[in-house]
């Protein structure tokens, strides 16, 4: 019965999605991919979306057809490379999600994936800051500690970087965090909201659990510590060899940029997530980029929260961060800076 409400209230609003005066033109890059496809299909759901833009190198053409039926009321299009699709998905838009890259497999870091997505995220970025300069860009593909300084480094060479418009998207610590507490305190997710810290990747994901509320034991502490830094090895584990986290990422993308365009579009005040961002937190150590909470506002980044109080082993926890967060951003500027 419960399951029945849920579903029927999920396609109420899927259906009564009629599309906002000012809405935005959204593009995913990596569309036809694990995460992209139910990414593509959250948005679809979105009222502050008007033009969904689909790309990917292969299968966009019928994954545009397929969400294209969906009743509401934004417009799908399907990009390939022919043609000059890149060009065609990206002019005009206000905001672009990356999923673009290959995912990893079990006995990999996701610093092991640069090789391969570098120079994808790195073509990508040229494209955005060629024909829409001014989209709110969402890095997801991994690394995100390094993808996102080598999108900043592709913007500053063509002179249209903004620091308030480039976001690495780390939502995904934050839905585990509140999910893996919620499981051991026996809470609702709404009564277990977690600040996680750092970067997206093993120890510089930092969570701050001291700060939720709730109390831990030492044991409780440090497991919970150990599965937010490390759930995404759970997945791939899991998963075999076929992947890493899709259908959790598109719930986190969604869940991001849906709150962007409610700052961006729809003009709500107070909308605050976690983010990797240009930030000056920890620029003394070398850290150019950082994820806090972020209040996010009409231009985006609107004002970066402060780490706020944390014990002991948190700190011993952020000590860690620094320094393995410092050669990710310097690994993917040099890639894009190198003679
Ligand atoms: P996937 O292999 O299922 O999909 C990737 C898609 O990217 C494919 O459809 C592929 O054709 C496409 N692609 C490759 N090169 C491209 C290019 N040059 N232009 C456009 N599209 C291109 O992988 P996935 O599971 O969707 O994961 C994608 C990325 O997201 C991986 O790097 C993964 O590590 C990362 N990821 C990040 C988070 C996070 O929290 N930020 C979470 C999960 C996964
Ligand atoms: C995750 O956190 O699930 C992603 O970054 C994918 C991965 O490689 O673990």
């Amino acid at each position: 019965m419960f399951a029945t409400r849920q579903i029927s209230s999920i396609a109420k609003r899927a259906f009564s999605t009629s599309t906002s005066s000012n809405a935005a033109k959204v593009a995913v890059l990596g569309a036809a991919g694990g995460i992209g496809q139910p990414l593509s299909l959250l948005l679809k759901q979105s009222s502050l979306i008007s033009h969904l833009s689909l790309y990917d190198i292969v299968n966009t053409p019928g994954v545009a057809a397929d969400l294209s039926h969906i009743n509401s009321d934004s417009k799908v299009t399907g990009h390939v490379p022919d043609n000059n699709g890149l060009k065609e998905a990206l002019t005009g838009c206000d905001v672009v999600v990356i999923p673009a890259g290959v995912p990893r497999k079990p006995g990999m870091t996701r610093d092991d994936l640069f090789n391969t997505n570098a120079s994808i995220v790195r073509d990508l970025a040229k494209a955005c800051a060629e024909h829409c300069p001014k989209a709110h860009i969402l890095v997801i593909a991994n690394p995100v500690n390094s993808t996102v300084p080598i999108v900043a480094e592709v913007f500053k060479k063509a002179n249209v970087f903004d620091p308030k418009r480039l976001f690495g998207v780390t939502t995904l610590d934050v839905v585990r965090a509140s999910r893996f507490v919620s499981e051991v305190k026996k809470v609702s997710t709404e009564d277990a909201k977690i600040t996680v810290i750092g970067g997206h990747s093993g120890v510089t994901i930092v969570p701050l659990l001291s700060q939720s509320g709730h109390s831990f034991t030492e044991e409780e502490v440090k497991a919970l510590t150990h599965r937010i830094q490390f759930g995404g090895d759970e997945v791939v584990k899991a998963k075999n060899g076929t992947g890493s986290a899709t259908l959790s990422m598109a719930f986190a993308g969604a869940r991001f940029t849906n709150s962007l365009l409610e700052a961006t579009v729809a003009g709500k005040k107070n909308i605050v997530e976690p983010t990797f961002v240009k930030s000056d937190i920890f620029a003394k150590e070398g850290v150019e980029y950082f994820a806090t909470n972020v209040e996010l506002g009409p231009n985006g980044v609107e004002k970066i929260h402060p780490v706020g109080k944390v014990n002991a082993y948190e700190q011993g926890l952020i000590d860690a961060a620094v320094p393995e967060l410092k050669g990710n951003i310097a690994k993917g500027k040099a890639f894009i800076n190198k003679a």
